[in-house]
C-alpha cells in the first residue's frame, strides 16, 4: 500500500474499530474494495463505499451503467432486478427476457428504488446470494450516481487527508453502444470533470471489452486530452461476458482465447497498464495445500510491464479454495507466491489488515 498521512486524532477515531487496519501498510501491493465493503453492506451503495473508505484500501471500485436519460449510475449489472425492488415498483417494465434493464429507466425512476443485498428468485421467492451477509431489505439504500460516489470519495480524501483512488469499470460497453449509448465517452467525461486525466491520477479504468479498451486508448482519450491507467479484465469466452454484434445484428461471444495464448499479454500491454484476471487464471484450481500451481499469467503480464489485480477475494463460507487454509492464507498465496500486485476483495479490512501485519514484521 502507498504511504498515507493522517492526523493522529482522526486516526484514533477511525482505528477504534478492531476490524480496521492498525496502521497504514507500506508496500507496493494494493487493495481494491470490490463494490465497496460489500461483505458487510449492500454492494455499491454509498454506505458500503463510506465503510470501505474507513478501512483504508488503495482503491474503491465502481461498476458503471447508463440510464435512459444518459446518466451514469453505480450498479454491477446492467439489470436492476438482482439488488432492487424494481419488480415491485415497476411491474410492467421488464423486457421479454423478464429482466429490468437500467437503460430503460430514467435516473428519477431509479432513485425511487430501494437497494438490498443481492438475491435470486427461486420458486417465486427471493433467496439472498450471500446468506451470511447484511440482511435483505433492512434499512434504506439507494443507487448512487457515478458523480455522487466520486464526490463522496474526494470529499473524504479532503476531510480525512488520505488519497484513496477510484477503480471504475465500464460495464458492457458493447450492450450500451448497441442501445445507442456511448458509455465510455460519458465515463471519460466524468473522470475528466473530476480531475482524473493522466497516468498519475489516482484511478484505474477497467473493462472486459478489449475492442472498447483499444477505442478508449487509441481514439477517445487522445481526443479528450486524457491518458489514465487502463486495465483489461479477463474472462473465459463461454461466460458470454462480452458480445460482438455481427452484420445481421446477432450477438456472438467475444473470444478471449488469444489472451491466454503465447503473445497474448504482449498484445494486451499495447493498450493496458494492467490485467484483472479471475483467481483461477492465476492459481490453478488443480493446486493443493503445499503444492500451489501457478498458471504463468502473472509472469507473462509482468514481463510486459503490466500489473495484475485478480478478482474476487471473499471470506464467506465456502469461498476459500481448497488449496488455502483460510482467507489470510489465500491472500498470502496470491500476494507472495503468485506475486500479484493487488486484489479485488469484498472484505477490504481483512486484506488491508493482512498487508499491515506483513509490513510490521
Ligand atoms: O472488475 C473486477 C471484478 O469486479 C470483475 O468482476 O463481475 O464483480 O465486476 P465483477
Ligand atoms: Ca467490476
Amino acid at each position: 500500500m502507498k504511504k498515507i498521512c493522517l492526523a493522529a486524532a482522526i486516526a484514533s477515531t477511525l482505528l477504534a474499530a478492531p476490524a480496521f487496519a492498525q496502521s497504514a501498510p507500506d508496500s507496493d501491493k494494493i487493495v481494491v474494495a470490490h463494490r465497496g465493503a460489500s461483505g458487510y453492506l449492500p454492494e455499491h451503495t454509498l454506505p458500503a463505499k463510506a465503510m470501505a473508505y474507513a478501512m483504508k484500501p488503495d482503491y474503491i471500485e465502481q461498476d458503471v451503467v447508463m440510464t435512459k436519460d444518459d446518466r451514469l449510475v453505480v450498479l454491477h449489472d446492467h439489470y436492476l432486478d438482482r439488488v432492487t425492488n424494481v419488480a415491485q415498483l415497476f411491474p410492467d417494465r421488464a423486457r421479454d427476457d423478464g429482466r429490468y434493464y437500467a437503460i430503460d429507466f430514467t435516473l428519477p425512476e431509479i432513485k425511487q428504488l430501494s437497494v438490498t443485498e443481492g438475491f435470486n428468485i427461486k420458486d417465486g421467492k427471493q433467496v439472498q446470494g450471500f446468506p451470511e451477509r447484511y440482511p435483505m431489505w433492512q434499512s434504506d439504500f439507494k443507487v448512487p450516481t457515478f458523480e455522487e460516489e466520486i464526490e463522496m470519495i474526494q470529499g473524504l480524501n479532503k476531510s480525512l487527508g488520505y488519497d484513496i483512488g477510484i477503480y471504475p469499470e465500464i460495464k458492457a460497453p458493447w450492450f450500451h453502444r448497441h442501445e445507442g449509448k456511448d458509455i465510455s465517452k460519458a465515463v471519460l467525461k466524468v473522470l475528466k470533470d473530476y480531475g482524473y486525466t493522466s497516468k498519475d491520477s489516482n484511478v484505474f479504468l477497467q473493462t472486459f471489452d478489449f475492442n472498447e479498451l483499444k477505442r478508449i486508448h487509441d481514439e477517445l482519450m487522445p481526443a479528450m486530452g486524457m491518458d489514465v491507467k487502463l486495465v483489461q479484465l479477463l474472462a473465459y469466452t463461454d461466460w458470454n461476458e462480452t458480445m460482438v454484434y455481427d452484420g445481421k445484428g446477432q450477438a456472438q461471444p467475444y473470444s478471449y482465447d488469444w489472451m491466454f495464448a503465447k503473445g497474448g499479454m504482449e498484445k494486451v500491454a499495447k493498450y493496458a497498464d494492467g490485467v484483472g484476471p479471475w483467481k483461477p487464471m492465476v492459481v490453478s484450481d488443480q493446486s493443493t495445500k503445499g503444492n500451489i500451481k501457478l498458471t504463468g499469467l502473472v509472469k507473462a503480464a509482468h514481463e510486459q510491464g503490466m500489473q495484475v489485480h485478480p478478482y474476487t477475494f471473499r471470506a464467506d463460507t465456502g469461498r476459500i479454495p481448497a488449496y488455502a487454509n483460510d482467507f489470510n492464507d489465500m491472500l498470502d498465496i496470491f500476494y507472495n507466491t503468485a506475486n500479484v500486485d493487488g486484489v479485488f476483495t469484498d472484505f477490504p479490512d481483512k486484506a488491508v489488515g493482512y498487508l499491515s501485519s506483513k509490513d510490521s514484521k
